[in-house]
């Protein structure tokens, strides 16, 4: 196992009814910014719930926030907060929301020339933010208690993460009420987002770490029991919960300590909907796939392990492992999220020679011991017609 330190400041609020909690959770006096984004929060009563909880703090509202949240509206934002002499920031959506939220965190005291640097400096330049809280709609990304942000930039068709311990939100609350009235695309995508973080923390070089092995496979397997349930009955409440839990700990900081995470699929990834817009999780069902293979020597005994203890199969190993990939496949395309460019009329030729010029042009390698050349990424995508 490698060495690390773990410290995670979230307070987490779990279960129904908890909303409500706001009126104690946020600091007395507050001077509130609630941001939120394209309206879902106000037919699904969210809204209504954090106004009541809050009733009696200064509070401002900013919506607007898009799915893959862009640079561009949330300096909108930065320049509310700034107007408003906001002290507090509350997210109420999903993780775009959340997400856009830490970037307005961090960019409403950056007294650098131009936020963007946050980005580019994937974090560095941050040296103070406002705190931060979210009331979480969509189990997918664990931004509720993390401290990434991913953000586009439209202008330039570029999608970067920053990462800042200043960026934790303070607590979070999850109710799995909020979240019946996710439809099946973005039930099928909360499942499979989460799947890849834990994956990408679990199929990975030899960890020597069977703990945190352990805790990635028990969470994979909750994720292939409790995402068909969701998606044939939204308003499970023990589904709803338990894909909620799963989302918050595959990237909560207990699945990845001391082991060497490989985010090949989230870089490659990340080109994909910065070119083409695709949905985040759909870029990860097709990609992972297709790095498994193309690093199937490497990976051959976790994957084996994988089809052995996720999947119940048996037999020698390079069968184990290239039966758990197809059942991964087909996982996917159960919950409704296809595998290949081509269903989402993607031209794999273009998107492959695109990404990988990018990457070269950033001298960009991915994989755990960046071992994954820009070349190897044209050749992945290939793969993935
Ligand atoms: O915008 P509204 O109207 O709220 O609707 C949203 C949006 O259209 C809707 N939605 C959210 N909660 C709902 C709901 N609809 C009905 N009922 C509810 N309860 O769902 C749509 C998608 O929302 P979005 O927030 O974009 O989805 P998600 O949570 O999957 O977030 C994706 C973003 O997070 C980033 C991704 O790259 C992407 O930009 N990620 C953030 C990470 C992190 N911070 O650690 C890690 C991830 O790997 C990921 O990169
Ligand atoms: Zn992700």
């Amino acid at each position: 196992m490698l060495n690390f330190e773990f410290h995670n400041p979230t307070h987490l609020v779990f279960g129904r009814q908890t909303i409500q909690r706001l009126k104690a959770l946020v600091p007395k006096g507050s001077r509130i910014l609630l941001t939120y984004g394209g309206g879902s929060i106000f037919k699904n009563g969210v809204h209504q719930q954090v106004l009541a909880a809050l009733e009696g703090f200064h509070l401002v509202e900013f919506g607007g926030i898009e799915p893959n949240p862009r640079f561009e509206t949330l300096m909108k934002a930065v320049e509310l907060a700034r107007a408003e002499q906001i002290d507090f920031l509350l997210a109420v959506g999903g993780g775009s929301v959340l997400d856009g939220t830490k970037f307005i965190a961090a960019a409403v005291p950056f007294a650098g020339k131009d936020p963007w640097e946050i980005l580019t400096s994937t974090g560095k330049v941050v040296k103070s933010a406002l705190p931060l809280a979210s009331v979480l709609t969509l189990p997918a990304t664990g931004s509720e208690a993390n401290s990434s942000s991913v953000i586009s930039r439209e202008s330039t068709s570029e999608k970067l993460h920053f990462g800042s311990k200043l960026v934790y939100p303070v607590f979070s609350i999850l109710d799995p009420e909020t979240t019946f009235t996710l439809d099946a695309r973005q039930t099928g995508n909360g499942v499979i987002d989460t799947f890849v973080h834990t994956c990408e923390q679990y199929v990975t070089l030899h960890s020597g770490a069977p703990l945190q092995e352990r805790f990635a496979e028990s969470i994979l397997s909750t994720l292939i029991e409790d995402g068909p349930k969701a998606l044939s009955h939204p308003s499970d409440y023990d589904s709803r919960a338990n894909l909620m839990w799963c989302a918050t700990q595959a990237l909560f900081g207990l699945v990845g300590p001391g082991v060497p995470g490989d985010w090949a699929s989230h870089g490659i990834g990340h080109e994909l909907t910065a070119f083409y817009g695709l949905d985040h999780a759909r870029t990860l069902a097709v990609v992972m796939p297709g790095v498994w293979r193309h690093q199937f020597n490497r990976k051959l005994e976790v994957l084996a392990q994988y089809g052995s203890r996720v999947w119940f199969l048996d037999g020698e190993d390079r069968w184990l492992a290239s039966q758990a990939i197809d059942r991964t496949e087909a996982f996917f395309e159960s919950m409704g999220v296809p595998t290949r460019l081509s269903a989402y009329g993607i031209d794999a030729k273009e998107a492959a020679t695109k990404i990988r010029s990018r990457f070269e042009e950033r001298h960009a390698r991915q994989g755990e011991d960046g071992l994954i050349t820009p070349v190897d990424v044209e050749k992945i995508l290939l793969s993935r017609a």
